[in-house]
């Protein structure tokens, strides 16, 4: 069958990858999703099994730091599209291996551009695939994060309503697309760095390219060394919640698929060359959340109210620990329509309903080294 659209999607075997590829295979049966990825331990076929049977899917385990196969991987599908969201993700991880950060974000991200650059830039940024029909203009859709604007204040540190969404702000000012790049960790710093290489890729060399920076991400098949998914499931077996500092460190939270579906929005429907702002305006301190959280995880056990509030554990700060991060999105409302679809209390009780009824899935990745991962970071 000829498909109309080749599109390679990496880091497709993580969760926002997973999420990705789910919405864009079962959305798109006219195009052909080419899932690379390299399975780190961050990546997981399981999170794909729906899908791996359809006959516009295709898996290549490959890593893209590996110019060579990034090019043949593009070449052999005649790939006219690239979302590229393969990273090291984790800052907590950063801060102890910033190496590997710098070589797959940095590195990785140089190499798949340099690769799309030498298949693309001879066809004039276009691709043809079916005789007779227009060529496809060619995209390289790179997906950061706002940790690369640093850090915001914590102007109103009770909280106020904000004059945007109405739920609650935590400081006078948001991230826009304008604000200026200061990341503080390995992780952000690596991004930041990989974002610049995309623009400049567009700048020197004419490639049609899109960046966005998307505020914290939360839903199933999210690998618990993450907040969420990691505190649902200490609540479950009781175990301590390691809260970083004081737990006023605020963040802003979007559903995984209305992350997803904003990606599809943009890949279709933005402008080349032009960046992106996603977020939820749904600031929430830590604390808070892993209050709410506890309530949530109990009441769906059966638990009487409170029960796990005990397991609340202050532990030391992270090493320059972002104060709050908070997303103004208002550009790609205004220019494609998108909103969230999901109430933050909504969207929790989807995510906390998936992983207590996917407890094989959270015991498999849990496996093998992540309880070693666990005990050093935590020492608890
Ligand atoms: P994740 O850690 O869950 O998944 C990363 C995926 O990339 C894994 O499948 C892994 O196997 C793959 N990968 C890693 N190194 C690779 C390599 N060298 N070659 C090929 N594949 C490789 O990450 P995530 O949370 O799904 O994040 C995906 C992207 O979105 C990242 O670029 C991240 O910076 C960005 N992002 C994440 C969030 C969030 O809240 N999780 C928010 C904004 C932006
Ligand atoms: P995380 O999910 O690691 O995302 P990010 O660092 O990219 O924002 O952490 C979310 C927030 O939760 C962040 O402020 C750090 C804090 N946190 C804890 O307090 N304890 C933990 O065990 C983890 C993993 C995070």
């Amino acid at each position: 069958m000829g498909f109309s659209r080749n599109i390679i999607i990496t880091g497709g075997a993580g969760f926002i990858g997973s999420h990705v590829v789910r919405l864009f295979v079962n959305r798109y049966p006219g195009y052909r999703i080419v899932n690379v990825d390299k399975l780190t331990y961050a990546g997981n076929l399981a999170n794909l099994k729906d899908i791996e049977g359809k006959p516009n899917y295709v898996f290549e385990k490959a890593d893209i730091c590996d110019f060579d196969a990034m090019l043949a991987i593009i070449r052999k599908y005649n790939a006219d599209g690239i979302i590229h969201l393969a990273a090291e993700s984790h800052v907590d991880r950063s801060i102890r291996d910033p190496f590997s950060f710098a070589g797959t974000n940095v590195m990785g991200t140089l190499s798949l551009l340099q690769a799309a650059m030498t298949a693309w830039e001879p066809l004039g940024w276009k691709i043809s695939h079916t005789p007779g029909a227009a060529p496809v203009p060619c995209l390289f859709y790179h997906i950061s994060t706002d940790e690369v604007y640093g850090a915001l204040e914590l102007t109103c540190p009770e909280g106020k309503k904000s004059g945007i969404s109405g739920g609650m702000a935590y400081g006078d000012r948001l991230f826009t697309e304008e604000t200026a790049y200061r990341p503080h960790s390995p992780y952000s710093a690596s991004k930041a760095a990989s974002d610049h290489f995309v623009r400049a890729f567009h700048d020197t060399y004419g490639m049609p390219v899109i960046v966005t920076n998307c505020s914290n991400n939360y839903g199933p098949y999210q690998f618990p060394e993450k907040l969420i998914p990691l505190f649902i499931n200490n609540i479950r077996y009781g175990r301590p919640l390691p809260v970083y500092g004081n737990g006023e460190n605020v963040r802003d939270w979007l559903y995984v698929e209305d992350h997803a579906r904003a990606i599809d929005m943009i890949f279709h429907r933005g402008r080349p060359a032009e960046t992106y702002n996603i977020g939820g305006f749904n600031e929430w301190k830590n604390i808070d959340l892993v209050r709410l959280l506890i309530r949530v995880v109990d009441r769906k056990l059966g638990r009487s109210e409170g029960c796990s509030d005990s397991l609340i554990t202050f532990v030391p700060d992270r090493k320059g620990h972002d104060v709050r991060y908070a997303i103004d999105s208002r550009k790609l409302r205004r220019e494609l329509g998108w909103t969230p679809s999901l109430q933050f209390e909504e969207g929790l009780e989807k995510t906390v309903d998936w992983y207590l009824s996917n407890q094989e899935w959270m015991d498999n990745v849990t496996s093998g080294d992540y309880m070693k991962y666990y005990e050093e970071m935590y020492n608890l």
